[in-house]
């Protein structure tokens, strides 16, 4: 029997992901021992109430509220509380402390990432996220490691299971946005307060740490554009349905050129968008995530599976576990993280995309050809058109597919639209990603 050295691992919070990062760690511990090369020793978990009623049956003598007390004489700190403060204040302890730090916490690493990289980098220690981005799905380290030699340029990701869960469901049932997020709930999958998810801002800070990670720049989640899905309607689903195309949520993270000096730049942005049916992204349903990499060398590489649940994650907290302590056993200080290259972040009116806008008009002479003219007075170019008959007698429904367009463009062409007296409204702009 090999005698392996122990470090001691200190876990904050003991909820749905670290109950089940603790029930592994104790069940497999002599199997931990071994794939590691030292005993991964749990010497407490801290909470709030040592004696709620937790989902796993874990030793009551491991429960402590004295999360400061357990930090001082751990070798890896386990982070698992979620939130902004007090993560913020007890990694940076944990790291100033010599610790090295495993986290799922993609609020924390979106708003605080600098200076907590920073302040690791420092003193050596590694800070380690795999679970922040995807859940049970291995894509930080496939970024930062297996493509370190490759050119990332562009990331589609589904990496928000709530928001998935409900387009999905309006695609496949014809449900409205209400009823779908009431069917979330209903679930588990959408919080009581579901704003986070609906709202774009969990997705919007995954984007921050993917485009971070493969662009090798920093991308502050303040420059991240965000829009979530409160505004899809059951008609827009249903006409991108009937056109083959389906709605998802896309955190997209794309190398591209400044369109005003030509230099090398970098976008991060969240917006619902419609994916062609044929597209691997299109098959992602339910509450599952993935995420779609495109690499100079590698091509495309899809990264699928559970973006969220307990010991879903807790398995990319343990895979971070095992290689935070195979380094220690190893020797050398934590890798930092990389932002060498530096590439400015566009504004979203600089990034260019294809739409589907869909307005009403009146259905009589020199009305295409008017549309017509104010899409190409706005620098715009139509790829199709397809005009259907309105219930409401004069009048039409014209859906327009655009070529790729420069998003303030489009935004002037949709004002000018609005204004002009042969529309009656625009019912729908979507951007059409992924071809
Ligand atoms: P939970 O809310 O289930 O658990 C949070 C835990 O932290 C609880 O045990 C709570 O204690 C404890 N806690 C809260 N405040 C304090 C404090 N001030 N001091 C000490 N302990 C405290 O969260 P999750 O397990 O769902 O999430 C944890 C992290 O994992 C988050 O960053 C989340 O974003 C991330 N994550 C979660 C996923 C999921 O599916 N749940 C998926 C991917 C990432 P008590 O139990 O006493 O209330
Ligand atoms: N609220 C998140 C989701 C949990 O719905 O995907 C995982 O980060």
């Amino acid at each position: 029997m090999i005698e392996y050295r122990s470090l001691r691992v200190a876990l904050l919070g003991g909820g749905t992901v670290g109950s089940q990062v603790a029930r592994l760690l104790l069940e497999h511990a002599d199997e931990l021992a071994a794939r590691a090369g030292a005993r991964i020793e749990l010497t407490g978990i801290a909470v709030r109430d040592v004696d709620a009623k937790r989902d796993v049956d874990l030793p009551h003598e491991l429960f402590t509220t004295d999360a400061e007390s357990l930090i001082l004489g751990a070798d890896i700190v386990v982070e698992l509380i979620g939130g902004l403060e007090p993560a913020r204040t007890l990694v940076l302890q944990a790291i100033n402390s010599g610790a090295d730090v495993v986290t799922a916490n993609k609020a924390l690493l979106a708003t605080h990432g600098p200076e907590l990289f920073e302040a690791a980098e420092q003193v050596g220690a590694q800070l380690a996220y795999e679970a922040a981005v995807g859940g049970a799905i291995p894509i930080i380290r496939p970024l930062r490691d297996s493509m370190a030699g490759d050119t990332v340029d562009r990331i589609l990701g589904i990496v928000n299971g709530t928001t998935n869960y409900i387009l999905d469901r309006m695609d496949t049932t014809g449900d409205s946005l209400e009823s779908a997020l009431a069917a979330a709930t209903a679930l588990g999958y959408a919080e009581a307060d579901p704003t986070a998810d609906i709202e774009g801002y969990d997705a919007a800070q995954k984007a921050a740490i993917l485009a971070s990670l493969a662009f090798h720049t920093l991308v502050p989640v303040e420059q991240v554009h965000r829009e979530g899905i409160t505004g899809v309607t059951a008609a827009q689903v249903e006409s991108a349905r009937k056109a083959g195309y389906v709605v998802k949520l896309l955190a997209i993270c794309e190398r591209l050129r400044d369109p005003d000096t030509g230099d090398e730049a970098v976008s991060a942005r969240v917006y619902p968008a419609m994916v062609d049916r044929a597209h691997p992204l299109a098959a992602v349903h339910g509450a599952n995530n993935a995420v779609f990499v495109e690499a100079s060398a590698a091509g495309d590489l899809m990264f699928y599976g559970a973006g969220a649940g307990g010991a879903e994650t807790a398995s990319a907290v343990l895979g971070d576990l095992v290689a935070v302590v195979r380094r220690h056993v190893a020797g050398g200080p934590g890798i930092a993280e990389s932002t060498h290259a530096e590439l400015p972040v566009l504004d979203i009116g600089q990034v260019t995309t294809r739409y589907a806008v869909t307005i009403e008009v009146l259905d009589q002479p020199g009305v295409l050809a008017a549309i017509a003219q104010i899409f190409a007075a706005h620098g715009v170019s139509v790829e199709q058109l397809e005009q259907t008959l309105s219930d409401d007698a004069g009048r039409a429904t014209l859906v327009i597919g655009t070529h790729e367009a420069r998003e303030s463009s489009l935004a002037d062409t949709v004002a000018a639209l609005a204004a002009d007296p042969v529309v009656d409204q625009v019912t729908s702009v979507l951007r059409v990603e992924g071809a």
